[in-house]
């Protein structure tokens, strides 16, 4: 991946992100090369409205702090506006039909983020949306997450090919996504799940063989020092999700081996950093031992949020023009050519 150049970004315009697996390893290195020229502008305080008077509907059918606020202020730090979206407050669901809900504010928008509870809602306003519909975590799938912590994973290893990458826990929304993209992406996958809380079993095959096309490994193993052997990166996740609570019992007694604390560290490789898409339930999955010690990379994790899904909005919406900023044009060539 040659971080010195911009890559030409036009071919992504118009697109949906619903899922990493639609998108090819380029398409996914050239977000990453934007991603970080983005970071780097707004860490020298230059300002990157590449999008102004446009719109973003944000809808939010369940909670979030990470993705909303990304979302939003990245937004707004391309020149665009951001409008939060729950239900009660909009028709849908219940009143108006994912379709015309689709419809209608793609008259109004120039692109739609959505967290939803069902993939089928995602995919259906993606089918009627003429407008770039991004995916902010579904039932089963996080590709904004994985995305941005590949973007994490690049800063603090320089390279993504050949890295190692441990995920423990449970086979939620992020482990399923970062099985996939980080194999795209050349990377070496181990898995963790705890046993009767796997992977599907398809989408294990799915990886394995991205892995196989991309030259990385992809594993999955119920034994957590297993997973963690010569892991660059150590990941984890909540053990459990609201209306899991009848679960709660269940779930502790299952992931408790799999909890990321000192012992695990310590039988780690010594240089292993830490990872969690958060939030934690500290105590459970992570220990504050770890989540707060040197190794732990989780605040860096959550802000390049941000930096990735500017990238992400800024290639799907396109440019028209360049900018009146010279300063800015490297970026606005490449979203142009
Ligand atoms: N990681 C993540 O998606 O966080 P939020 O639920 O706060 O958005």
């Amino acid at each position: 991946m040659d971080m010195r150049t911009l890559p030409a970004l036009r071919r992504l315009r118009g697109r949906h992100y619903l899922t990493d697996l639609d998108y090819s390893r380029q398409d996914l290195e050239d977000l990453l090369v934007l991603a970080v020229h983005l970071k780097a502008l707004r860490q020298k305080m230059r300002l990157t409205p590449f999008l102004p008077g446009r719109h973003l509907a944000m809808i939010f059918e369940a909670s979030s702090t990470r993705t909303r606020v990304s979302f939003e202020n990245g937004f707004a730090e391309l020149g665009g506006n951001a409008l939060y979206l729950r239900p009660g407050e909009i028709h849908l669901p219940g009143r108006e039909t994912v379709a015309d809900t689709a419809r209608v504010l793609s008259r109004m928008n120039d692109a739609i983020e959505i967290r939803s509870k069902k993939n089928e809602t995602i995919e259906e306003l993606a089918r009627f949306a003429t407008v770039p519909v991004i995916n902010g975590m579904d039932a089963d799938r996080h590709p904004a997450q994985s995305m941005s912590d590949a973007l994490t994973i690049l800063e603090h290893a320089g390279r993504l090919e050949g890295v190692t990458f441990a995920y423990l826990g449970d086979a939620a929304h992020p482990c399923n996504s970062l099985a996939t993209t980080l194999t795209k992406l050349g990377l070496n996958v181990r898995i963790g799940n705890a046993p009767g809380y796997e992977m599907d079993e398809a989408l294990q095959k799915k990886a394995a063989q991205i892995a196989e096309d991309n030259g990385g490994s992809f594993m999955l193993t119920h034994d957590p020092l297993e997973a963690i052997e010569g892991a660059d990166f150590i990941y984890t996740d909540c053990w459990w999700w609201t209306g899991q609570e009848d679960e709660y019992e269940a779930r502790i007694k299952a992931f408790t081996p799999f909890q990321v604390n000192s012992a695990l560290m310590a039988k780690a490789k010594e240089s292993a950093r830490f990872m969690h898409c958060l939030p934690a339930m500290r105590g459970e999955e992570v220990t504050d031992e770890v989540a707060d010690s040197d190794a732990s990379i989780i605040f860096p994790q959550a802000e390049n949020r941000m930096h990735f899904q500017k990238a992400l909005m800024l290639a799907l919406i396109g440019i028209d023009e360049l900018p009146a900023d010279e300063r800015l044009h490297p970026i606005a060539r490449a979203l142009l050519t």
